[in-house]
């Protein structure tokens, strides 16, 4: 039997709720289809760094790596600055394992009322290849004369040839195992350094996929081509800000951003990738068990195709949409009352 070594770091707020029904999915999966799950959970959060003053131990990153794979919850939480829950855990864990492609998926699950109701699950179905460890989050810049009339602030972007390119790279290669098309987001007729690169990039990689149709639009035009004509969209292929916000817009047309999850992928293998969804720790719903688990345990269905449990991410879709389908388990974002562990039990037992 094979077994996986998993942590899991359920982080903060709803991060928490949502980590333990995919964990409860995941064992159900991992019995039915005759693998092993060994967890190791992880306490790093916001709490922690209310406590020990660091997000995680300062040999985190040593302590991830013998995993198979990352389950993560949402770091972030009223009190400690976003930036130091992101760049505390998150993101050092994405560039320390060069896990540079986030993979976000999006699509129309049976059950959710979209603001493009009418439309059929086959328009709203696409994928979100986002640069996820260079682009416009970087360190690069300063603040200068704090507190003086001429104050500043300056954040420079770092796109490198090695980066843009496979991450386009990756993006063909999935568009022509879907047979689909990709668009690069690009605005390059406003940010004329680093665009302009990415788009000549873009265009040289393109001319090695022939069989893969393309094209790029510009991130504001894409912005309204997600909501007016989504089924002109497949594979969309965006720096580390342009795919970060695409993807939570794609998410709230589909239904809202308990559905949506999300990979953090090393492609070659060398380090753990990680899963979780791409919503965030949501305060304003914390502690009250209402959190939509869904994104959460798609994320863990992404996680089992990504050991090569195929069948078993498969029913694990499978179960998401039976239970989705049948409407009498939902939770309060998708017009239901029901609670999270409601929900994420529902979904076990289907599987
Ligand atoms: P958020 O995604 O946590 O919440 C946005 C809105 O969506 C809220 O109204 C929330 O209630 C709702 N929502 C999100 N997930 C839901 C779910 N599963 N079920 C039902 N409703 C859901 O984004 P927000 O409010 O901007 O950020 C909150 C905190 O999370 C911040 O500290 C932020 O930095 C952090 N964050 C962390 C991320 C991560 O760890 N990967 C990603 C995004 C935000
Ligand atoms: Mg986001």
């Amino acid at each position: 039997m094979n077994t996986y070594r998993i942590a899991s770091i359920p982080g903060d707020g709803i991060g928490v709720d949502v980590t333990a029904e995919a964990r409860k999915v995941l064992d159900q999966a991992a019995s039915r289809f005759g693998f092993g799950l060994e967890w190791t959970e992880f306490d790093w959060s916001c709490e922690r760094y209310s406590k020990t003053g660091t997000m995680m131990p300062e040999d985190g990153i040593e302590r991830l790596a013998p995993f198979d794979a990352v389950l993560l919850g949402a770091v972030g939480f009223p009190g400690v600055p976003d930036h130091v829950s992101l760049w505390g855990l998150l993101i050092p864990i994405r560039r320390a394992f060069s896990q540079y492609v986030n993979l976000r998926p999006v699509r129309l699950l049976p059950g959710t009322s979209s603001v493009l109701a009418g439309r059929g699950a086959e328009e709203l179905e696409m994928v979100i290849v986002r640069e996820n460890s260079e682009g416009e989050y970087s360190t690069l810049g300063g603040r200068h004369n704090a507190g003086q009339p001429g104050e500043f602030a300056l954040q420079e972007s770092v796109f490198t040839r090695v980066g843009v390119e496979r991450i386009i790279r990756y993006a063909f290669e999935l568009a022509r195992a879907r047979t689909g098309r990709v668009t690069s987001a690009t605005k390059s007729n406003g940010i004329i350094h680093t665009m302009p690169f990415w788009d000549e990039v873009f265009a040289a990689v393109a001319a090695e996929y022939p069989d893969v149709s393309s094209d790029q639009c510009h991130i504001d035009a894409l912005a309204a081509r997600v909501v007016q004509q989504p089924d002109r969209i497949d594979v969309v292929v965006a720096s580390n800000l342009f795919g970060d916000i695409l993807s939570d817009l794609a998410a709230a047309v589909t239904g809202g951003l308990g559905m949506a999850p999300s990979g953090n992928i090393n492609p070659p293998g060398e380090h753990p990738s990680m899963f979780e969804a791409v919503h965030g720790s949501a305060p304003d719903i914390a502690g009250q068990g209402i959190a939509n688990p869904v994104a959460q345990v798609l994320a863990s269905a992404m996680l089992l195709e990504h050991l090569g449990e195929k069948a078993a991410a498969q029913a694990v879709n499978t179960a998401v949409e039976t239970v989705l389908a049948e409407g009498g388990t939902l939770t309060p974002d998708l017009g239901g009352r029901s609670t999270t562990e409601e929900l994420g039990s529902a979904i076990a037992a289907a599987l």
